[in-house]
């Protein structure tokens, strides 16, 4: 018998899993072999789905719920995805130009996959979402990385965006609010890299996937609303994970350009075809019925960044900037890398100070390498305050009793 070819595709050669997951599956697997451990790990909020969205998924299922849709997403869906983007976005969108897919993750998939030939770039901002450069070279595209600057809030300046720019760029991913960052741009930030991206004749992948949960005055500003010629080169990502507390359902959804929107179907349809009907259901009810629940818990995750914050702004040698949306604090733990532990055992980098806190202090967080940010961690504050409070207090306790 020959030996069975089990490579892989070298596609897959310069692709990391991602970090979240990884630190999110660690911390679980400490939980249930016992191990009493905080996770500030997980990217979701830990609210239950609010009660009027479950109802509407269980009375769908008693209607017989449960069939092929098309592949794009059911008609009133799509119509109210449509009519809310519009909204939010001052402009209209027809319901043919959206696309309903399994999270928003899938949305971007499905949109770098119909976007890039082999070798274009996409720009994309660090620290960054840890997904973006994996799935742009999935698809066969180049990832070209501008930095953030921390004094900036970590919005990147225009003219770094411009000396970014080739022959070949396609498209610049802006993330506001950010995933690890929380920073949230400014409509003067916003409309100053407008101006180069159509100088540039770039794309915009706008993920707003974040863009109900503002804090302390901040609020979200629309790139494709600042003017037409915007409008028509933006491609917007957004989804019900994050603000309906919907994670498990899967839905996320992408408005933008037809043949964009025309291209990102084809895939879908020969790849997953429809998102899970039972979700959309459930996504309707979220997107037209009370909007009450997503401020009641904007609201409890406002209360508990300041309280995070605060506790690790009291840690001597970490600085935390303020993070203004989503629900993640992005701490500089520099000050930390390159100390040793009690038993001798050297911090080389950020992943080996996670690796410790959370098998030393029981306290997981996630390595900002994995964003494009060593020296830094993200922690989400989407969890309880008496998480929050423990937690903190491990990390604190762990941290300052490093030598070095
Ligand atoms: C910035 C960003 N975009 C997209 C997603 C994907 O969201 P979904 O759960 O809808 O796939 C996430 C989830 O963590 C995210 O943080």
């Amino acid at each position: 018998m020959s030996t069975p070819n089990l490579k892989t595709a070298s596609r897959l050669d310069p692709i990391k899993p991602s970090i979240t997951l990884a630190v999110t599956a660690k911390a679980k697997a400490l939980k249930a072999a016992g191990v009493d451990v905080i996770s500030f790990g997980a990217g979701e909020p830990d609210f239950d789905t609010p009660d009027h969205i479950k109802e509407a998924a269980k009375a769908g299922l008693d209607r017989g719920v449960g069939k092929y849709t098309e592949v794009g997403g059911i008609a009133p869906l799509r119509a109210a995805i449509a009519g809310e983007l519009g909204r939010v976005h001052g402009m209209t969108i027809a319901p043919e130009h959206v696309l309903v897919s399994a999270g928003a993750k899938h949305s971007l998939f499905n949109l770098f996959m119909a976007l890039l030939d082999p070798g274009d770039e996409v720009v994309i901002p660090a620290p960054y979402w840890v997904s973006y450069p994996d799935m742009v070279m999935l698809a066969g595209g180049k990832p070209v990385i501008v930095e953030g600057r921390a004094e900036d809030d970590f919005a990147i300046r225009p003219e770094a965006l411009r000396a970014a720019c080739g022959p070949r760029t396609r498209a610049l991913v802006l993330n506001t609010p950010s995933n690890p960052t929380g920073a949230v741009y400014s409509a003067a930030q916003i409309a100053a890299l407008a101006e180069v991206v159509v100088e540039q004749n770039l794309l915009v992948v706008s993920d707003d996937i974040y863009r109900s949960l503002v804090y302390g005055g901040a609020t979200y500003s629309s790139i494709a609303a600042v003017g037409p010629e915007l409008a028509a080169r933006t491609i917007l990502i957004d989804g019900v994970s994050k603000a309906y507390a919907m994670t498990g359902w899967r839905i996320g959804y992408a408005a933008g350009p037809a043949p964009i929107i025309k291209a990102m179907s084809k895939i879908q349809g020969q790849s997953t075809s429809n998102a899970a009907h039972i979700s959309q259901v459930a996504t309707l009810a979220a997107l037209t019925g009370p909007q009450d629940c997503v401020e009641t818990m904007r609201q409890a995750f406002d209360e508990r960044r300041l309280a995070m914050v605060e506790l690790l702004r009291a840690i001597p040698g970490v600085t935390c900037r303020e993070p203004k949306g989503a629900f993640y604090a992005f701490p500089d733990v520099s000050a930390f890398v390159g100390k040793s532990t009690a038993d001798g055992k050297v911090l080389a980098d950020d992943v080996a100070l996670c690796d410790w806190l959370v098998e030393g202090a029981k306290v997981a967080v996630v390595p900002g390498s994995g964003f494009g940010a060593p020296g830094h961690v993200r922690l989400s504050y989407a969890c309880s305050m008496a998480n929050i409070r423990e937690g903190v207090r491990r990390l604190h306790e762990a941290l300052v009793g490093l030598r070095g």
